[in-house]
């Protein structure tokens, strides 16, 4: 989907998705200490918000105006300070080794495009820092709820390890989320960089 359906998706209503974190960002940074953190495709900011109320100095990424304005929005309401970026993740390049914490959550973007955002999020990853990718797996279509149903928009943990270069991967793995009565089928991959002896 292009920028101009993002922006009249989000311009439809006060929030598309919930104002809280998703599940498995909460679990899987909890016991991080906080440091320099980027979230890819922030959308309206529940991940990036949530983080920076945890103490992580954030940068949120999206190319959609109107969700990086509700983001920016409900951080002044709850007196947080972000670093709230618009731009196209086609030409988005993120300073290299320079997050202790990369996430990037529910991007739908096709191939070859993905794996050049994930690419290019492992390359930002900072020594002793993480990686967090967490989005629909290809198996939610037959098996899973809801989500998108453009086989194109999904894709399995290998795909993100296969691209990603230079980290050890942690965890790669399909996990269900609850949708109200129904399991929606997630893939996640959390890989790390070593420190640099
Ligand atoms: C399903 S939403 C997920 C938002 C957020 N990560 C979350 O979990 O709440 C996908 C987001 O990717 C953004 N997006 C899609 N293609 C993009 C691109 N080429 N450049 C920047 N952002 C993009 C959309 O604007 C949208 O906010």
């Amino acid at each position: 989907m292009d920028r101009d359906v993002w922006n009249t998706r989000y311009a439809e209503r006060d929030l598309i998705w919930s104002a809280e974190p998703n599940r498995f960002l909460v679990a899987e940074v909890s016991d991080m200490p906080p440091g320099r953190a980027i979230d890819i495709g922030a959308g309206e900011g529940r991940n990036a918000l949530w983080l920076a109320e945890q103490g992580w100095e954030v940068t949120a990424v999206d190319f959609s105006n109107v969700a990086i304005d509700k983001g920016r929005r409900i951080a002044e309401h709850r007196g947080l300070d972000l670093d709230w970026v618009v731009a196209d993740l086609r030409d988005y390049v993120p300073p290299e080794r320079s997050f202790d914490l990369v996430i990037e959550f529910y991007i739908q973007v096709p191939s070859p495009l993905r794996q050049e955002i994930w690419r290019r999020a492992a390359a930002a990853v900072a020594s002793g820092g993480t990686l967090l990718v967490v989005g629909h797996d290809l198996t939610n279509l037959e098996h899973g709820y809801g989500g998108p149903q453009n086989p194109a928009a999904l894709f399995t943990p290998a795909d993100v390890v296969d691209a990603i270069e230079g980290l050890d991967v942690i965890k790669a793995e399909r996990v269900d989320r609850p949708v109200g009565e129904h399991i929606a089928i997630d893939a996640l991959v959390r890989a790390v960089r070593g420190p640099t002896p």
